[in-house]
C-alpha cells in the first residue's frame, strides 16, 4: 500500500492518541448518564451487563473504527472514499462518512447545551447557593433544588450564554490543531480529570454510605436486570436493560460517527490497535465506574433515590452537596469533573466536520471551525428551546411511543439510539466483510494463525455487528 498521510498532522506519540480518544470516550455518558441508568436498571447486574457489551462489542467495533481511518488518513468522507476505490467497494459505503459528519454535527449542538448546564452549576456551587438546604425541611429543599434547575432550563437567554461558552471552549481546541489543540488540550485536562475525579471517590470513601454505594454498584442482582416490573401478580422478562447497557457501551465509545475514524487517522502507523483500544475502553469502563463509585454513597448517606433518572447530577446531587460539610467546594469540584469530561468530548464532536472541510481546500483550520462552530452553536437553539418555548412541541405525537418526546428528545432518541448504531453496523460490515482480510490482518499486525486473531476475528465478525443490529432494532422498536 503507498504510504497516505495526513494533511492535519499526527499524533506526537501513541500517548496522544490514547489520551485524545480516551478523552472523546469519557464523557457525559460516563459521568451524567452512565450512574442513572444503572440506579434504573437495578445497579449490579447492569455494570455487568455493560461492561460484557464493551469488551465483546463496543471493543471490537472500535478496532474496526479506527482502522478505517488509520488506513484512510483522513475526514470519514474522505477516508471511506478512498477506501471504497482501494478495495473496489459501491460507492454507497461513502454514505458512513456523511453521515457521520451529520450526527457529529446533531450531536455536538445538544451536547454544548448540556456541558453548558454543568458549567451553569459550577458559580452556583461555588458561591454556596445550595449550602442553605441543610437547615430547610426535606421537601422545601427538594423544591429548592429542583427550583433551581428549572429556573435555569427555563430561561432561553441564560442557557444560551452558557452553551456559547461551552462552544467556544471547544473551538478554541479545534482551531488550534491536532498537536497543539487536540493533544495539547487532552494531555492536560484528562489527568486532571482522573484527579478531581479520586478526590471525589475519596470523598465517598468517607462518607458511612461508601459500603453501600459499592454494593449497589457491584451486587449482580440478575432478577431486577431481567425483571423489571414485577409484581406479586405478574413477572415479565425483559430484556431491554440489557439492550441499554449495549446501547450505552456504544455510545460511551464515541462510536458509530467517524469522531474515533478520524483519531484513527492521526494515528503513526506500527503501533499495536489491541493494546491502544485495550486502554480506551478500559479508562473508559474505569471512569464510568468511579463515577458511581463517587455518586452513589453521597447519594445514599443523604437519604436520596438512586433511580432519579436524567435529573440524578442536577436535580439530586445538589442537595447532597448543600447539605454535607465542606459541599461547595466538593460540588463545585464534581461539576468541573462533568464540564472537563463534556470539553474532550465535544472537541471528537467537532473535528470530523473540520478536518473534512479542511480537506476540501477551500477552508483554513481557523475558517472551518468558526463556521462550522458557527452552525453547530445556532442548530444549538433547537435544543435550548426545547426546555422552554418550544417545550409543548412534540412534532411526532401522533405515534404513541413518541407522544411525550420534545425535539431536544427526537434528536437525542435518533442521533443516539439509530444513527449512531446504524453507522456502527456499516463500519464494522464494511471492515470486516467488505475489505480484503490480508489488509484487516496487515493493520492488526498479528499473525494469521494465532488464537488471539481468531478471537478478535469472530468478534469483529458476527458478535459486534449482531450486537450493534439489537440496538437498532431495539431503538425502532422491532425487539424488546
Ligand atoms: N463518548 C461520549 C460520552 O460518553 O459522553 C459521547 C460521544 C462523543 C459520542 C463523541 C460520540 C462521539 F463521537
Amino acid at each position: 500500500m503507498a504510504k497516505r498521510i495526513s494533511i492535519h498532522g499526527e499524533w506526537t506519540s501513541h500517548w496522544g492518541f490514547i489520551v485524545a480518544a480516551t478523552g472523546s470516550a469519557v464523557g457525559l455518558g460516563n459521568i451524567w448518564k452512565f450512574p442513572y441508568i444503572t440506579g434504573q436498571n437495578g445497579g449490579g447486574a447492569f455494570v455487568l451487563a455493560y461492561i460484557l457489551s464493551v469488551l465483546l462489542v463496543a471493543a471490537p467495533a472500535l478496532i474496526a473504527e479506527v482502522i478505517l481511518g488509520r488506513r484512510g488518513k483522513q475526514s470519514p468522507i474522505h477516508t471511506m472514499q478512498t477506501l471504497v476505490r482501494e478495495q473496489q467497494q459501491s460507492r454507497l459505503w461513502v454514505g458512513i462518512g456523511w453521515m457521520g459528519i451529520l450526527v457529529g454535527f446533531l450531536i455536538l449542538s445538544y451536547y454544548s447545551v448540556i456541558g453548558g448546564w454543568a458549567l451553569a452549576y459550577i458559580p452556583r456551587l461555588v458561591s454556596g447557593l445550595f449550602s442553605t438546604v441543610g437547615s430547610l425541611p426535606k421537601e422545601q429543599a427538594t423544591l429548592f433544588v429542583q427550583g433551581t434547575f428549572t429556573h435555569l432550563i427555563e430561561d432561553p437567554e441564560r442557557l444560551l450564554l452558557w452553551h456559547t461558552l461551552f462552544m467556544l471552549m471547544t473551538m478554541t481546541v479545534v482551531a488550534r490543531g491536532v498537536q497543539a489543540g487536540l493533544e495539547q488540550a487532552t494531555r492536560f485536562l484528562m489527568p486532571l480529570l482522573f484527579v478531581v475525579l479520586l478526590v471525589l471517590v475519596g470523598y465517598a470513601m468517607s462518607t458511612d454510605k461508601f459500603m453501600q454505594g459499592v454494593h449497589f454498584m457491584f451486587n449482580a442482582d440478575f432478577h431486577k436486570l431481567f425483571y423489571p416490573n414485577c409484581t406479586p401478580a405478574s413477572c415479565e422478562f425483559s430484556g431491554r436493560g440489557v439492550l441499554i447497557a449495549l446501547g450505552h457501551a456504544f455510545f460511551t465509545l464515541s462510536l458509530g460517527m467517524g469522531a474515533m475514524m478520524v483519531y484513527g487517522a492521526y494515528l503513526p502507523k506500527h503501533f499495536s490497535l489491541l493494546k491502544a483500544t485495550g486502554m480506551i475502553a478500559l479508562a473508559d469502563v474505569m471512569v464510568a465506574i468511579l463515577a458511581g463509585l463517587a455518586i452513589f454513597p453521597i447519594v445514599f448517606s443523604n437519604g436520596l433515590e438512586p433511580n432519579q433518572g436524567p435529573g440524578l447530577v442536577f436535580n439530586t446531587l445538589p442537595l447532597a452537596f448543600g447539605k454535607m460539610p465542606f459541599g461547595s467546594f466538593f460540588g463545585g469540584l464534581f461539576f468541573v469533573l462533568l464540564v472537563l469530561a463534556a470539553w474532550t468530548s465535544s472537541i471528537s464532536l467537532l473535528e470530523p466536520t473540520v478536518a473534512w472541510m479542511v480537506e476540501t481546500k477551500k477552508f483554513t483550520r481557523v475558517s472551518a471551525t468558526a463556521w462550522a462552530g458557527f452552525f453547530i452553536w445556532l442548530f444549538g437553539l433547537v435544543t435550548i428551546f426545547s426546555f422552554n418555548i418550544w417545550s409543548e412541541v412534540k412534532p411526532l405525537s401522533m405515534f404513541s411511543s413518541f407522544a411525550n418526546k420534545t425535539l431536544f428528545d427526537l434528536l437525542d432518541f435518533i442521533t443516539s439510539n439509530i444513527m449512531l448504531p446504524l453507522g456502527g453496523f456499516c463500519i464494522v460490515i464494511f471492515a470486516m466483510w467488505r475489505m480484503r482480510s490480508a489488509d484487516i490482518l496487515e493493520e492488526l499486525e498479528l499473525p494469521e494463525a494465532s488464537t488471539r486473531y481468531k478471537i478478535l476475528r469472530f468478534l469483529m465478525r458476527y458478535v459486534a455487528p449482531f450486537g450493534v443490529l439489537m440496538i437498532f432494532l431495539n431503538a425502532i422498536g422491532v425487539i424488546a
